[in-house]
């Protein structure tokens, strides 16, 4: 089911590469890897192999995704909180998201990229849904959008927008746009109810063609009770270890942020500490005159500095 014939690799999607007969592994140069595609995420499912995404909001973080090795690249509308400084997803709009999704395209080659459908983009009907999508894909160059919720609406929009050919992927458990109406940001799905509401949700997209569901803030044993029941791949964020895939956010990762987030966040770095101490250092060298020094300037001919020193009397 190799969606690229004749590449040997193809068919396994981290297959390492066999060193070549009288050459050691180590003389071998890399590979570039291959583009992430559909058929090659479904083969992850089938193989059980991890699938890496994360968040990206502009060229450097595309460029840390695609260098970092990840398998799918979301240009999250929580680009709201993260870059854009509100409080909630909520504000953020169709055009921001395109601006963001244009830079983050200029520095992907390898990954999928997905574009998040922000809030009031598809709500109001299966043609709006459309339209918008066709916008990510078209102006951005997304290779797939996501939108949020598995209720009705959402499972007609998902279904929508993939007869119109452009893949979806689906988002339920705390879906951040709706989080007023969900009873603020808190995990979901803590009763039986409940946790059998985002069960018939998730099967709501997977039924509308959704290639891939975010499973966010779920009880990590609710999502072990779900998943033999999800066929396609399922990206966990706060929902355990069981999913197919993890997703976290660029700037919580990293902590570009102030605070440590959400519980089930990770923290590899902590890039808002260096951000400010090397802001700071910067300012103290230009008030203490010991920045710009002379390797930071451009030179002249001394013969036409002298002619300049005439010029200007
Ligand atoms: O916008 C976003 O970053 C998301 C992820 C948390 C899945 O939807």
């Amino acid at each position: 089911m190799s969606s690229h014939p004749g590449n040997p690799a193809a068919s396994h999607p981290s297959a390492p590469v066999p060193a070549r007969a009288g050459v050691r592994s180590d003389q071998v140069p890399p590979t570039p890897r291959l583009p992430m595609t559909l058929p090659l995420l479904a083969e992850k499912k089938r193989l059980g192999e991890p699938v890496v995404m994360v968040t990206a909001y502009d060229y450097p973080s595309a460029r840390a995704a695609e260098t970092g090795g990840v398998d799918l690249v979301l240009v999250g509308d929580s680009a709201a909180t993260t870059v854009l400084g509100y409080s909630s997803t909520t504000p953020v709009d169709l055009d921001d998201m395109l601006v963001l999704a244009r830079a983050v395209r200029r520095g992907l080659q390898t990954p999928l990229m997905i574009g998040d459908l922000p809030f009031g983009s598809y709500e109001v009907s299966d043609e709006q849904a459309v339209a918008s999508a066709v916008r990510m894909v078209k102006e951005a160059g997304c290779d797939a959008v996501k939108l949020e919720g598995g209720g009705p609406a959402s499972a007609s929009r998902a279904r929508a927008i993939i007869a119109a050919g452009i893949p979806v992927m689906g988002h339920v458990g705390l879906t951040p746009q709706s989080s007023t109406a969900l009873g603020g940001w808190k995990a979901q799905g803590r009763t039986a109810a409940a946790a059998a509401r985002i069960a018939s949700e998730a099967l709501a997209l997977q039924g509308s063609g959704c290639f891939a569901i975010v499973f966010e803030a779920i009880p990590s044993a609710v999502t072990k009770e779900l998943m033999p029941h999800i066929d396609v791949p399922v990206i966990g964020i706060g929902a355990g270890p069981d999913t197919d895939g993890q997703v976290l956010v660029f700037h919580d990762l990293l902590g570009i942020r102030d605070g440590l987030g959400p519980r089930f966040v990770k923290r590899y770095a902590n890039i808002q500490r260096e951000m400010d101490a090397g802001v700071a250092a910067y300012a103290e060298d230009v008030r203490s005159g010991h920045y710009p020094g002379p390797e930071h300037g451009y030179s002249i001919d001394a013969g036409e500095l002298a002619e300049l020193h005439t010029l200007l009397g």
